[in-house]
């Protein structure tokens, strides 16, 4: 069991940055300074709310999520490794990888001199993990909390051989209403359809979405922004080391029947991944480390 007093003394910062048990179950880490809140779920290193000051929420989160052991929540941002949807051979391992239904450990917590505030949590593989993937590796999450919100997942290959892995930041962003979104920089992009199994280019400059949608774009790596007429706001999304964008909306009669949803939620959100998967899994030698990573800002 984490305690949360104990974290606190060890990694909590006056008025910054503190620790908090949810129903005695899952900790919960709380930052607060002069630019944003977040809250940071340590099951999962699941950013669950990031709220620049004057501002309104920037991500999801499903109003009938799980919050336990065993079960991901629904919502933020999930963390998705070291495989991206369901497992290439083996149905019965968990669909987006482990590392969101393990508990990961606080590495450090800083208060940066610009006044933004840093956390740093830590997987490291174990007897556990290698039940469902036989290498060792240390994952940390380096989350930036400032006017804007920096994601990093950052990999090194402690094995003695070189491995493959796929990875998702999974972020669900909170949005007005499906119908009055238009989300922009995927123009010319060629995208596989998961839904249809077809490959297509989008052509059109914004993409609208009024059915469900799962779109995995293909080798790109540029800014996407999500226009929202509805909340008069535009949040905008940047990656790095990650070869595969995902948009993906499951529409009325998917979100009905998905158990840790509400039947309307999918009208409130809508998820752009930055991911690694399909053709563009990441190889990483012994002693080397990756980073796939996001940030999100807000314009008003
Ligand atoms: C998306 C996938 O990235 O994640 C969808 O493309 C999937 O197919 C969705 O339904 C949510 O996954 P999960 O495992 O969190 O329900």
């Amino acid at each position: 069991m984490i305690d949360s007093d104990e974290l606190d003394d060890k990694f909590g910062i006056e008025g910054e940055v503190g620790f908090m048990e949810m129903d005695g179950e899952l900790v919960f880490i709380n930052v607060s300074n002069k630019y944003a809140d977040a809250d940071i779920c340590l099951y999962g290193a699941h950013v669950t709310s990031f709220r620049p000051v004057r501002t309104m929420e920037m991500l999801w989160m499903s109003s009938e999520s799980n919050y336990e052991e065993g079960k991901a929540i629904r919502g933020g941002i999930p963390v998705c490794f070291p495989w991206f949807g369901p497992h290439k051979t083996d149905s019965s391992l968990p669909q987006h990888g482990f590392a969101r239904l393990m508990y990961w450990d606080v590495l450090a917590t800083k208060s940066l001199p610009n006044g933004e505030t840093q956390v740093d949590l830590i997987l490291k593989s174990s007897e556990e993990t290698r039940k469902y993937w036989p290498y060792d590796f240390e994952a940390v999450m380096h989350l930036t909390i400032g006017t804007t919100l920096t994601v990093t997942l950052d990999v090194k290959n402690t094995s003695a051989e070189s491995f493959e892995y796929g990875c998702a930041l999974h972020s669900y962003f909170f949005i007005s209403d499906i119908a009055h979104i238009g989300i922009e920089g995927l123009k010319g992009l060629s995208y596989l359809n998961q839904l249809t199994g077809e490959t297509g280019k989008q052509d059109e400059d914004v993409l609208q979405i009024s059915e469900p949608l799962t779109r995995h774009y293909q080798n790109t790596e540029t800014p996407v922004a999500i226009a929202d007429e509805g909340f008069r706001r535009r949040i905008t999304i940047e990656k790095a080391g990650s070869k595969v964008t995902t948009v993906w909306n499951p529409a009325e009669e998917a979100c009905a029947g998905m158990g840790d949803m509400p039947d309307d939620g999918f009208a409130n959100f809508v998820c752009v991944e930055a991911t690694a998967s399909f053709d563009y899994m990441i190889t990483v030698a012994p002693g080397e480390s990756f980073q796939t990573s996001q940030v999100f800002g807000v314009e008003e």
